[in-house]
């Protein structure tokens, strides 16, 4: 449910960059697009990208707790009735009787259609799990569904990670990947799509000790948001009553992001107590359940599950970073994204097209290129490169001129300050390492200076 405030950016200026310059273009766009789904362009690709590797960095990669996982989509057809989703995981369906658009109506303030007035059908459940056929006979035996979730993987795997990582309690499990569920409603542009991207955790702890972990790790998940440069004045928790809690939660809070159409869901956390555990068990026969060696018992872990979506984080992202202001005299879109995730770290600009720099140029461009995603640009005046770059959250340009053939140094120059700093060539890559990597009081290599204040 989205709760109306004004953001600072417009969703139609975001979805206008995005197709300008390839983040994010419509589906199958030449036959018209396809509903509710978004192919993510060559710059979309990159960001993306590095979401989910900040991410699985600071989720798995730099604790002792966690470890990864990439189950399949396609999972036996039991896993669904065990975890509720066949019989419970549907949305109220309504539709206009005069336009026959449809709607959720726990979407809706009133009981008219948003569209048109005309009056709405009594609502009916819908199930949002999409249906397909495993093998060649398209028969009630062979349906299979396209995962709702990714969590449900990582339950079932629960008993093989144990076994093969000797974890203790607390340890938890983390996947990425594609869900898919046939909403009611989309739109939002990415916000609420049919195919969309996960990021989620089942961190298993002991029965009495859940709701301290559930507590960290609401504090934890705002805190990745805001290292990531988005704003904590946009970031709300909004915990749910007892009657919206879903059937498998004691608790559960969202993690609200203020999106141009208003405050609404990034992230949910929930705590799931023993539910999957106990139903995973009871429906395959397995014996899901831990050996606590301190009190020589079995016991079935209760589970923490902080549950981010990939896509909702990039928009996220995009609003925070979105900027217009005015830079060199003249006005400029600017994405304040952090070096982390901007698609390119670094733009090589030659400042003119001649054999002898431009050659010179192409050599630093590909030794950068090594170590980082990196843009070569000589079109046009200096000044609209420096756009260029501005708007796609590139944060640092390097700029190659006549002189730099003879001092052997080049210009770096910063995309938020518009510093302008001169080094050695031989230094260009520490110094661009210590920058992309945040150090704001970078000392200057022998020879660097500050060009222009
Ligand atoms: N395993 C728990 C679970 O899936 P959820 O609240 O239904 O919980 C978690 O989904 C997150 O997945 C949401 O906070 C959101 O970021 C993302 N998400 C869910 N449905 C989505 C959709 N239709 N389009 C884009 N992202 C979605």
């Amino acid at each position: 449910m989205t709760e109306p405030a004004k953001a600072k950016v417009e969703m139609e200026k975001l979805v206008s960059l995005c197709r300008r310059r390839g983040f994010i273009f419509p589906s199958s766009e030449i036959y018209g697009g396809l509903s509710s789904c978004w192919d993510y362009g060559p710059l979309g690709v990159e960001l993306k990208r590095n979401i989910k590797d900040a991410w699985w960095r600071a989720t798995v990669q730099q604790r002792d707790d966690m470890v990864g996982l990439d189950s399949s989509i396609l999972m036996h057809p039991q896993t669904w009735e065990a975890s509720g989703h066949v019989q419970g995981f549907s949305d109220p369906l309504v539709e206009c009787k005069g336009c026959h658009l449809r709607w959720r109506s726990d979407d809706l303030a009133g009981d008219k259609c948003p569209e048109c007035g005309g009056e709405l059908t009594e609502p009916r459940l819908f199930n949002l799990m999409f249906k397909t056929f495993m093998g060649p006979v398209e028969d009630k035996a062979s349906v299979v569904y396209l995962r709702p979730e990714t969590a449900q993987g990582m339950f079932v795997n629960f008993e093989n990670v144990l076994n093969t990582t000797r974890k203790r309690l607390p340890f938890g499990i983390a996947q990425v990947g594609k869900s898919f569920r046939n909403e009611v409603t989309t739109g939002n542009f990415i916000f609420r799509s049919r195919e969309f991207e996960q990021m989620e955790i089942e961190y298993f702890v002991r029965p009495g000790t859940d709701k301290q972990w559930f507590d960290y790790w609401v504090e934890e998940r705002v805190n990745w948001y805001v290292s990531l440069g988005i704003k904590r004045e946009n970031l709300k928790l909004r915990p749910h009553t007892k009657e919206e809690l879903a059937h498998y939660a004691r608790e559960c809070s969202d993690i609200n992001y203020l999106f141009p159409m208003g405050w609404a869901e990034l992230e949910g956390i929930a705590n799931r107590g023993d539910f999957d555990l106990v139903q995973h068990a009871s429906s395959s026969g397995k014996g899901l359940s831990y050996y606590d060696e301190e009190a020589k018992e079995h016991i079935v872990p209760y589970i923490i599950e902080p549950s981010a979506g990939v896509d909702r984080t990039f928009l996220a992202i995009l609003c925070d970073a979105y900027d217009e202001d005015e830079a060199e005299g003249e006005k400029r879109v600017l994405l304040h994204l952090h070096p982390d995730l901007a698609p390119i770290k670094a733009a090589v600009l030659p400042l003119s097209r001649k054999e002898h720099l431009a050659s010179f140029a192409k050599e630093i461009y590909a030794d950068l290129r090594k170590q980082w995603m990196v843009g070569y640009d000589d079109a046009q005046s200096i000044g609209r490169r420096y756009r260029r770059q501005d708007e796609i959250g590139t944060p640092f340009c390097v700029t190659v001129d006549f002189e730099s053939l003879e001092d052997k140094q080049v210009t770096i120059r910063e995309r938020d300050s518009l510093r302008q700093i001169r080094v050695p060539i031989d230094s260009l890559k520490a110094t661009l390492r210590a920058k992309l990597g945040g150090e704001d009081l970078f000392v200057l290599p022998d020879g660097g200076k500050v060009w222009k204040e």
